[in-house]
C-alpha cells in the first residue's frame, strides 16, 4: 500500500511510518490524517507486526497542524466537521506506537507525539504548543496531554507563551522517555520497537491498556482494571509458556493465544 503523505515500511515486526511532507515541515493536513489512520488500521490488523514507530525528518517531526488548510475556516465549518476529531481514532490503535522525534514537534506535531505511547527524542528535538501566537489554542489534545505529562506550571507557560522545550528539558520534565543522538534516533527507536514486538502480543496489548487507564480513571479503579487484566492473562497460552520457559531456563515461544 502506498500513501500520499507518509512512507510506510516493515522492518521485521516493526512498522516504520515516516511523515513525508518536507515542503511543509510535515504539517498535518487532512490527507496526513487519512493516510495515518489507514496505516494504523493496517498495522493493527497485521499479525506479523508488533510495534510501530512514527518519525519525521531531521528538521521536523511535524511543525503543527496545517495552518494553510485552517486559515480560511470559520467556527461553523470547524464545529460542523468536528475538526481534528479524526485523530481520536489514532489513539484507539491497540498495538504500541513509539514517536521518534527529531527537530520541531510543534502544535499538532507535539500533540501527535503525545498521542503515541511514548516519545524517544533526538538531542535536536524541540517541543512546543505555539498556537497562541496564531490566536488559537491546542486542538488535538495538547492542553490535556501536555499537562498530564509535565504538570500544570510548564504546560501553562508553554501554552500561554508558545515557548519551546528542548530535548534535555523535555526529558527532565518527563515528556520523553529518553534522549539519543540525532544520528541514532530511528535505529534506536526501531531497536526498542523490535524488543516490544518480540513480547507476547496479548500481554503487550494489556500493558498498553492498563498504563493508559492511569490517565482516565481514579487510582482505585485503575488498580482494579490492572488486576482484572493481569488475571485475564492467566487465561492465555503465552502466560503458561512464558512461566514454563523461565523455569526451564529457555526463551518463550509465543503463539499470541
Ligand atoms: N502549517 C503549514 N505550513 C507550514 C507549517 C504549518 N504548521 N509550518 C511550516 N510550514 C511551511 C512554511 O509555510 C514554509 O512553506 P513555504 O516555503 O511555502 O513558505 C515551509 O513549511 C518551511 O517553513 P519555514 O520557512 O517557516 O521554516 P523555518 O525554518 O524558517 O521555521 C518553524 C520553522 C519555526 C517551525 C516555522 O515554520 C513555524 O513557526 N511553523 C509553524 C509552527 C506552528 O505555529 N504550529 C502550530 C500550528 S496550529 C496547530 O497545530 C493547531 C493544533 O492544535 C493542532
Amino acid at each position: 500500500m502506498t500513501y500520499e503523505t507518509i512512507l510506510v515500511e516493515q522492518r521485521g515486526g516493526v512498522t516504520l511510518v515516516t511523515l513525508n511532507r518536507p515542503q511543509a515541515l510535515n504539517a498535518l493536513n487532512s490527507q496526513v490524517l487519512a493516510d495515518m489512520l489507514a496505516a494504523m488500521v493496517a498495522f493493527d490488523a497485521d499479525p506479523s507486526q508488533g510495534c510501530a514507530v512514527i518519525t519525521g525528518s531531521e528538521k521536523a517531526f511535524a511543525a503543527g497542524a496545517d495552518i494553510k488548510e485552517m486559515q480560511a475556516q470559520g467556527f461553523a465549518d470547524m464545529y460542523a466537521h468536528d475538526f481534528f476529531a479524526g485523530w481520536d481514532r489514532f489513539t484507539r490503535t491497540r498495538k504500541p506506537i513509539i514517536a521518534a522525534v527529531a527537530g520541531y514537534a510543534l502544535g499538532g506535531g507535539c500533540e501527535l507525539a503525545m498521542m503515541c505511547d511514548f516519545i524517544l527524542a533526538a538531542d535536536t528535538a524541540k517541543f512546543g504548543q505555539p498556537e497562541i501566537k496564531l490566536a488559537v489554542s491546542p486542538g488535538m489534545g495538547g492542553s490535556q496531554r501536555l499537562t498530564r505529562a509535565v504538570g500544570k506550571a510548564k504546560a501553562m507557560e508553554m501554552c500561554l507563551t508558545g515557548r519551546m522545550m528542548d530535548a534535555a528539558e523535555a526529558e527532565r520534565a518527563g515528556l520523553v522517555s529518553r534522549v539519543v543522538p540525532a544520528a541514532d534516533l530511528v535505529e534506536e527507536a526501531v531497536k526498542t520497537a523490535t524488543t516490544i514486538a518480540g513480547m507476547a502480543p496479548l500481554a503487550v496489548k494489556a500493558n498498553k491498556e492498563m498504563v493508559n487507564a492511569a490517565f482516565d480513571t481514579t487510582l482505585a479503579m485503575g488498580v482494579q482494571f490492572e488486576r482484572r487484566l493481569f488475571h485475564a492473562l492467566f487465561g492465555t497460552d503465552d502466560q503458561s509458556e512464558g512461566m514454563t520457559a523461565f523455569v526451564e531456563k529457555r526463551q518463550g515461544v509465543w503463539t499470541g493465544k
